[in-house]
């Protein structure tokens, strides 16, 4: 099985979860920012797991990004080095493959990134495999809740068995 866990990540959280997850699914999955993740490193994907950060109730989009670069009022650098997963998604060759989608997020919020991560590798022909997955954070910023990442590599795990 070809897998890849690709993902949006500014301060490290929602990469972390795409390691554990990827860790979970075993040696055959590989982990890729959305820069790396370029077509050539999908094509033929049997699953594609993909996640993002949940900012402004929603799949970060380009402004919510200027707005982040352009913010210097001492909160944490955010990494802007990878494209956003929604300009990943829209570019996102046609493919045959199954989908899992996730985010990271603080616990009450509205609005999910994952379900619309799902509803775009839909579209590009990647049916869903798992429902959308949430993990948690414990601040604006992170870190994660204790447990999440364990609860990533157990989700892996699941998704690795569903592709059997
Ligand atoms: C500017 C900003 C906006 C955010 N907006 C939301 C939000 O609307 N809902 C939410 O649940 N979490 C929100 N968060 C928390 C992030 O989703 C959380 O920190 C996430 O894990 C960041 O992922 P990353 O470290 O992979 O970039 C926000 C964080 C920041 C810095």
């Amino acid at each position: 099985m070809k897998a890849i866990v690709v993902y949006e990540s500014h301060w490290g959280n929602t990469a972390a979860v795409a390691r554990a997850i990827a860790e979970g699914m075993g040696p055959e999955a590989r982990v890729l920012s959305t820069a790396e993740a370029t077509g050539e490193a999908i094509a033929g994907a049997d699953l594609i797991v993909a996640g993002a950060p949940l900012l402004g109730f929603s799949l970060p989009t380009e402004s919510m990004l200027k707005g982040l670069a352009s913010n210097t009022g001492g909160n944490p650098t955010p990494d802007l080095s990878h494209p956003s997963m929604r300009s990943w998604l829209e570019a996102l060759p046609k493919g045959a493959g199954r989908a899992a989608g996730f985010e990271t997020r603080i616990w009450w919020s509205p609005g999910s990134a994952a379900k619309t991560i799902l509803d775009k590798l839909g579209a590009a022909g990647y049916q869903p495999a798992a429902k959308a997955q949430r993990f948690v954070v414990q601040g604006k910023y992170g870190p994660l809740r204790d447990g999440e990442l364990e609860r990533a590599k157990a989700w892996g795990a699941e998704l690795a068995r569903a592709m059997k």
